[in-house]
Parts: C-alpha cells; sequence; structure tokens
C-alpha cells in the first residue's frame, strides 16, 4: 500500500511537533507545493523566493512526472515556521502551463529586480513581472543551436543585464548570452581546459567582483570554481585565499548573500558519490572560504534561497549511487548562518525576528 505523500508529511510533522513546540508560530498557510527536485527557482531582492516546476518525488526514486506548480515564498514576513511556510500558489495563462510542465529549467533575475525570466527546456522562454502578475512569452524563441534549455543555469549581469547560460548550445565548452534587444548569440566559449563540464553546475553574478562565478565544471582541478568577467571577456580559474577549498560537487545551489560580501555553497553530489549535507561560505573581499555547518540534510538539485542571515533549502532529493533515491524532507531547512551587526538595516530586521528558527530539521 502507498501511503500518501500528503500523509507522511503530516506524520514527519507530527513527529518533529515534539522537538519544536516553542517554536510554533500562528500563521496558517495554504497548501503547501508538491515535494520536487530540478525546479527553477530565484529569489527577488531577499524579499520573495520563487519555485517554478520540477520533477515530482514521490517516495524512493524520482518520478517521471514534470509539475507546473508555481509558488513564491514571503521572506519579509517577520514571523513564520518552517512546517508552515507562507508558500503562495500562483497561477499563469492556461497556455502556458502545458509547457511550464517542465525540470532542469532555470530562471535569471530582472535587471530592474522587476521579475525573473524562465529559461525552459522545448526552447521557451517566458518572463514574469512580479507587479502586475503576469507573463509574457519572449519571440522568436531562440533557436535549439543557441539555446537547449535543460541542466544549464541562466544568471544576469546586472550592470548590462545581458543573460549569460553556460552550455547552453549543447556543447560543453559552448556560453550563449541574451540580448532583450538583439536575442541569443554565443558568446566567449568556455576554455575546455580549464572547465570541462556543462550541466548540473552552479553559476552566480558576484557583485562585488563583476564578474560570474561557475562552480561544477570540473572535477580534475584540485580548485573547481572558475570566474567569467563580462568586461573583460575572459574565463578565469577562481582565485581561492585560505585553505579551505570545497570540493567539486554537482546539483549544488550557490547564491550571493549580504550585498554580495558573502556567497553560499550547499550540498550536491557526483556520479560516484552521495549527497552531502556541507554548506560553505566565501568571504568575498577576501576569498576565504569557511565550511560553517555539517548538520544540515544532505540533498542534491534542491532550490535555495536567502533573506538577511537565513539561507533557506527547499526539495531536492538524497542520492545514494546504486540505490534509488531518497526524497529530501518536504520542510525547508534554515539556517542562520551567521550573527551579525552588519551596516544593512533591511537585512538585519528580518534577521533579528526570524533568527529563532535556526536548527536542524529532520
Ligand atoms: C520533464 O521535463 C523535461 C524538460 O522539459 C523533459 O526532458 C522531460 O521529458 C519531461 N518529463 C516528462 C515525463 O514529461
Ligand atoms: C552594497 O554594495 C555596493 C557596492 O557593491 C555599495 O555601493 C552599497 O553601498 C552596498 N549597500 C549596502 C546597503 O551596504
Amino acid at each position: 500500500m502507498r501511503v500518501p505523500l500528503h500523509l507522511l508529511r503530516q506524520l514527519k510533522t507530527i513527529a518533529w511537533l515534539w522537538g519544536t513546540l516553542s517554536l510554533l508560530a500562528p500563521l496558517a498557510s495554504a497548501q503547501p507545493p508538491a515535494l520536487v527536485c530540478c525546479m527553477a527557482y530565484t529569489t527577488i531582492n531577499e524579499n520573495t523566493f520563487f519555485i517554478q516546476g520540477g520533477l515530482l518525488i514521490t517516495g524512493p526514486g524520482i518520478s517521471s512526472s514534470n509539475t507546473s506548480q508555481f509558488y513564491s515564498l514571503d521572506l519579509t514576513q517577520p514571523t513564520w515556521n518552517t512546517l508552515n511556510p507562507p508558500w503562495k500558489p500562483l497561477t499563469y495563462p492556461a497556455t502556458l502551463v502545458p509547457l511550464a510542465s517542465t525540470s532542469g529549467h532555470s530562471m535569471s533575475v530582472a535587471q530592474d529586480n522587476s521579475g525573473f525570466t524562465m529559461w525552459m527546456a522545448s526552447n521557451l522562454v517566458a518572463t514574469y513581472n512580479i507587479g502586475s502578475n503576469s507573463w509574457g512569452q519572449i519571440v522568436p524563441t531562440p533557436p535549439a543551436t543557441l539555446f537547449k534549455g535543460s541542466n544549464l543555469q541562466a544568471a544576469t549581469d546586472p550592470t548590462s543585464g545581458l543573460v549569460y547560460l553556460p552550455g547552453a548550445a549543447g556543447t560543453p565548452n559552448s556560453m550563449s548570452v541574451f540580448s532583450s534587444s538583439t536575442g541569443m548569440s554565443l558568446s566567449v566559449p568556455m576554455p575546455p581546459t580549464l572547465v570541462a563540464a556543462g550541466a548540473f553546475y552552479s553559476f552566480v553574478w558576484s557583485k562585488v567582483r563583476k564578474t560570474f562565478i561557475y562552480y561544477g565544471g570540473n572535477a580534475a582541478t584540485p580548485n573547481p570554481f572558475f570566474e567569467f568577467s563580462p568586461s573583460a571577456g575572459k574565463w578565469t580559474s577562481m582565485p581561492i585565499a585560505g585553505s579551505v577549498i570545497p570540493p567539486f560537487q554537482m546539483r549544488s545551489c550557490m547564491v550571493s548573500a549580504y550585498n554580495g560580501t558573502k556567497i553560499l555553497l550547499f550540498g550536491g553530489n557526483t556520479d560516484t558519490t552521495q549527497s552531502v549535507d556541507t554548506l560553505y561560505i566565501l568571504d568575498v573581499p577576501t576569498m576565504i572560504w569557511t565550511q560553517v555547518d555539517n548538520s544540515l540534510d544532505a540533498r542534491s538539485d534542491m532550490a535555495c534561497s536567502v533573506s538577511g542571515d537565513n539561507f533557506i533549502v527547499w526539495g531536492g532529493y538524497k542520492r545514494f549511487p546504486g540505490n534509488p533515491f531518497l526524497p529530501a524532507s518536504a520542510t525547508p531547512l534554515l539556517h542562520t548562518w551567521i550573527q551579525s551587526s552588519s551596516a544593512c538595516n533591511h537585512w538585519n530586521r528580518k534577521a533579528q525576528s526570524i533568527t529563532h528558527r535556526k536548527g536542524r530539521l529532520e
């Protein structure tokens, strides 16, 4: 007999409640999103976390069904509980629903932070505007020779508005670039001697270095981080100071925090090793990595977000090579990664009110 997912979730919740009664907040949320991996996700202004689509995880192993679910999570609410996050289901035009039932796709933030662009397999590129809660479609769709949507990560250079998509032309060392005025074209290729792989990597803009940081591209080098400077039009190995170098993984998540002065890297696996629960933080001004926590919950292909001092992980699975993948807990992981007196009020306000949610959630 199969236990329905919602029942499992309730059981987990009840089991976990014993340890967390003191943390309960009275907020109720709508029906939460179904557990998925390989969804598209992004965070806008550290205010709203969006997740879309993904492969449903209904038990050991990943199902072959994609979902078109689309949810936001309000990160500005002063208190919410990880057992009952304020998820908000969002809708889109009926014409988009069949196309938006997809996985392995990605989102890039609009240059003015008004929303995001969603880069899907099947070449479809859709834009979402938060203010008007409306979708549009980029036409013409980029040619398949320049854009294959699966298992790549698009990211925006906020200084130019251009979106970069490593590996998008299908060949491992290609990189495509999208301009809203001229469409998709090829960008500077990734040097094959430097970056070997073209999928399941992490790719984020560094506001401080004015470069993109790329992780998960080359298992053979001791330093698995690479950097692309759009202004120099050049790929290089990313410098690392200090003795900690996060080892190569794929299917991790990497997000920027603290006005770009920190970069957080969590989870992932390799083809021969299981999912990890390690969280590393890069201090960007000094380029020193620190391993912060070993007691999160191992997973891969999850969605991650940051708001102030809080790092949020949702969805994904645990991978054990040779065995069925195990679903990750449907409860978001929340890790308060630093207690700081940073000058940024916007983040501190939230940090102070929700730091109590720190903890291991399994
Ligand atoms: C899910 O979406 C991906 C990407 O579009 C596609 O390759 C895959 O075939 C889809 N799976 C199903 C069952 O439709
Ligand atoms: C964020 O960083 C930029 C430079 O990267 C700086 O000009 C700005 O003042 C910083 N903002 C805050 C709130 O620290």
